[in-house]
């Protein structure tokens, strides 16, 4: 599949690995080039690995062996300084901005009462002030070019409650709102904004030890588990089923969705 975002550059957060990797590489298969950031460094309490400076390295060999022009940096999206100066290096090498993937975040399964004020903040911080600094970094080069899409990354969590993680659920559900206020204000400018709730999907939030954080957040209250249950026969997505909605909604046949919250969960969010 080739083409349908020939000329389109898209500024993607979180790219090291997962999903963020994923969309790169699926976008550059269909024309564009690439600018992405990933914090390749551990943050506080996440039980899985952290991405590492060699995984984004991986993530630009498989970006440059579609064709396309990647631009990759080490970087954290609290640090929106940072944002500025690569969307600014994204459009002085690359042309412009067309297509935002706001896709970084973080979740640290704990119950109510073992939530820290630094897992309060640290949520906040990366998965709702990141997901603003991304947008306002970038927004006005999508203007420059006369429109664009912008893609939030929220989850199955932003649409209805998920267990044992109340600081993660509310970041994602203020993804929501965030959604909707930045279409209200950038539509006049051709500027589309949309969000993706996916369900679980096969990355490496899920090594290390968030299994058994997971286990052990549950105890006590584990008939809460089935919430999130798929209609669908399997647990959960591949990365690339998510690209796969990215890439629509970043494409030109998308022109009148915005302001939309799109499930890519198998049906989790109603059970
Ligand atoms: N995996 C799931 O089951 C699932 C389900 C629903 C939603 N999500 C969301 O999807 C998005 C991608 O997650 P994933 O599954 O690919 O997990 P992942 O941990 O593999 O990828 C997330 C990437 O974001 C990066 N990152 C984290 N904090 C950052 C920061 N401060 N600055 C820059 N980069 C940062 C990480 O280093 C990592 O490479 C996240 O927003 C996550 O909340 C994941």
């Amino acid at each position: 599949m080739t083409g349908r975002l020939e000329g389109k550059v898209a500024f993607i957060t979180g790219i090291a690995r997962g999903q963020g990797r994923s969309h790169a590489i699926r976008l550059a298969s269909e024309g564009a080039d690439i600018v992405g950031l990933d914090i390749c460094a551990p943050v506080d309490d996440v039980p899985y690995d952290p991405a590492t400076p060699e995984d984004l390295a991986e993530t630009v060999r498989l970006v440059e062996e579609t064709g396309r022009r990647i631009i990759a940096e080490q970087a954290d999206v609290r640090d929106a300084e940072a944002l500025g100066a690569l969307a600014q290096r994204g459009v002085d090498e690359l042309g412009g901005i067309d297509v935002v993937a706001a896709n970084a975040g973080i979740c640290i399964p704990a119950t109510w009462d073992a939530t820290t004020p630094r897992i309060w903040a640290n949520h906040m911080d990366i998965n709702v002030t990141g997901v603003w600094n991304t947008v306002m970094a970038t927004a006005p080069h999508l203007i420059q070019r006369g429109g664009g899409s912008i893609i939030i990354t929220s989850s199955y969590a932003g649409k209805k409650m998920q267990p044992w993680m109340i600081h993660y659920t509310t970041s994602k559900h203020a993804l929501v709102g965030m959604t909707r206020g930045f279409a209200s204000e950038l539509g006049r400018h051709n500027i589309r904004v949309n969000s993706v709730h996916p369900g679980g999907v096969n990355t490496p939030m899920g090594s290390g030890d968030m299994i058994n954080a997971l286990q052990r957040a549950s105890a006590g209250t584990e008939a809460l588990s089935t919430m999130g249950t798929p209609f669908l026969p399997k647990w959960v997505a591949e990365p690339e089923e998510i690209s796969a909605v990215v890439a629509f909604l970043a494409s030109d046949e998308t022109p009148w969705i915005t302001a939309e919250h799109i499930s890519v969960d198998g049906g989790q969010q109603h059970f």
